[in-house]
């Protein structure tokens, strides 16, 4: 059964990966209408999924217009801070709403898509792809079979680089009200990642950010951060996008009883160590690097979400899985303006809240 979808948002990710998984999975979804301001980024990706599929989705500059079609499912690939406003239109109209991260920019916006969704029975599923990567499943594979024992500690490091011209592209980054700092857009996959493999509930976050070298911008260029779970294991974040003169790193590594892994490679795609009982090496230390940082696991997201929707399950990562990254970074952020551990669950604390603090 295929599925009639909207892409909402058609600048880079949306052009690039979201397209790409409409067009890998078109056996299974039906991409029927785009949606951009700049109508010409919409006709855009509706000329590429024509010539690809000989079928041309509409186009619209208002996305509520989109809505007024039957219609199963949207994505939505917007600046970061419209992604609430959108994703609660959509869920109010009971369309299955695939969302790119971050989900939202405040806890109680989370909160409110999830429930909006639950009330209107549809699903509602986040974008952080990198779960999908093959190496990312071995992890995950070790973690159910309980081999690494006891998880002590796990360091997320994304070590990169965005210069003058990266945040020149447009307006809405490097703010407050619609983006963030290098936390949320850039390293949020990788924090994503560390909590995933610690795992639990939270007890508190210590941070400080600074803003060493992006005097244009009023977001922070570099975090550092102690996530302390409630089972007593630690995460350790270093983000920074300082890194002279290009990106070097993106590492997760987990420390446990009996295991002990690091991931590597572009986009966390390599496994550059990999020690348990007996396993000294593993055969995706020599995967090749995707062609970008963005991976290549928006095609098994769509799929997923697809599957989620027809067999009446939940999406491989769920609001309320998307949440959790984007709560550390506002701890983070809290953590950082109020010069103190940050207990969660997290209060009603948003990014728009950093107005003004000096980093
Ligand atoms: N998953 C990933 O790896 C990944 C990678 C890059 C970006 N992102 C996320 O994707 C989002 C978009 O990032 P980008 O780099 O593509 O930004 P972008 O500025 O290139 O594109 C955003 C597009 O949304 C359009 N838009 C804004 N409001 C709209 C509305 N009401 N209706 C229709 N279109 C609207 C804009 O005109 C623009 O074309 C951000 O939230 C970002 O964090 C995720």
């Amino acid at each position: 059964m295929r599925i009639q979808a909207a892409l909402i948002g058609c600048g880079r990710i949306g052009s690039k990966k979201h397209l790409e998984a409409f067009l890998v999975n078109r056996e299974l979804l039906d991409l029927t209408a785009v949606c951009d301001l700049k109508r010409e980024r919409a006709e855009q990706i509706a000329e590429t999924y024509a010539a690809r599929t000989g079928k041309r989705p509409a186009v619209f500059t208002d996305y509520r217009k989109a809505l007024d079609r039957e219609l199963e499912m949207v994505t939505i690939a917007t600046e970061s801070g419209y992604h609430y406003a959108i994703a609660m239109d959509c869920l109010e109209r009971k369309v299955h709403t695939l969302v790119e991260k971050p989900m939202a920019l405040s806890v109680s916006e989370m909160d409110q898509m999830i429930r909006r969704a639950k009330e209107h029975l549809v699903k509602l599923g986040v974008c952080f792809q990198n779960r999908f990567n093959p190496s990312v499943q071995e992890v995950a594979k070790k973690m159910r079979e309980k081999a690494f024992g006891r998880v002590f500690t796990a360091t997320a490091r994304i070590l990169w680089n965005r210069n003058e011209a990266y945040y020149k592209q447009a307006d809405w980054r490097g703010t407050w009200h619609l983006d963030g700092g290098t936390l949320m857009n850039q390293c949020a996959h990788n924090i994503d990642l560390l909590q995933w493999v610690l795992g639990g509930e939270i007890d508190q976050v210590t941070a400080v950010i600074r803003n060493y070298h992006h005097p244009y911008l009023e977001v922070e260029d570099f975090g550092a951060a102690l996530i302390s779970f409630k089972n007593g294991s630690v995460g350790i974040l270093e983000g920074t996008s300082n890194v002279y003169p290009h990106n070097l790193e993106e590492t997760l590594s987990i420390f446990g009883e009996n295991g002990t892994v690091v991931l590597g490679g572009l986009a966390v795609n390599k496994i550059q160590t990999w020690q348990f009982p007996g396993e000294s090496s593993h055969p995706f230390s020599a995967l090749p690097d995707p062609e970008s940082v963005y991976g290549s696991g928006h095609i098994p997201l769509f799929k997923d979400f697809y599957e989620a929707i027809t067999q009446d399950r939940d999406p491989y990562i769920t609001g309320e899985e998307g949440k959790k990254a984007v709560e550390i970074i506002l701890g983070i952020y809290q953590s950082h303006k109020e010069k103190r551990a940050i207990p969660f669950p997290l209060g009603p604390f948003r990014s728009t809240d950093m107005a003004g603090v000096t980093l």
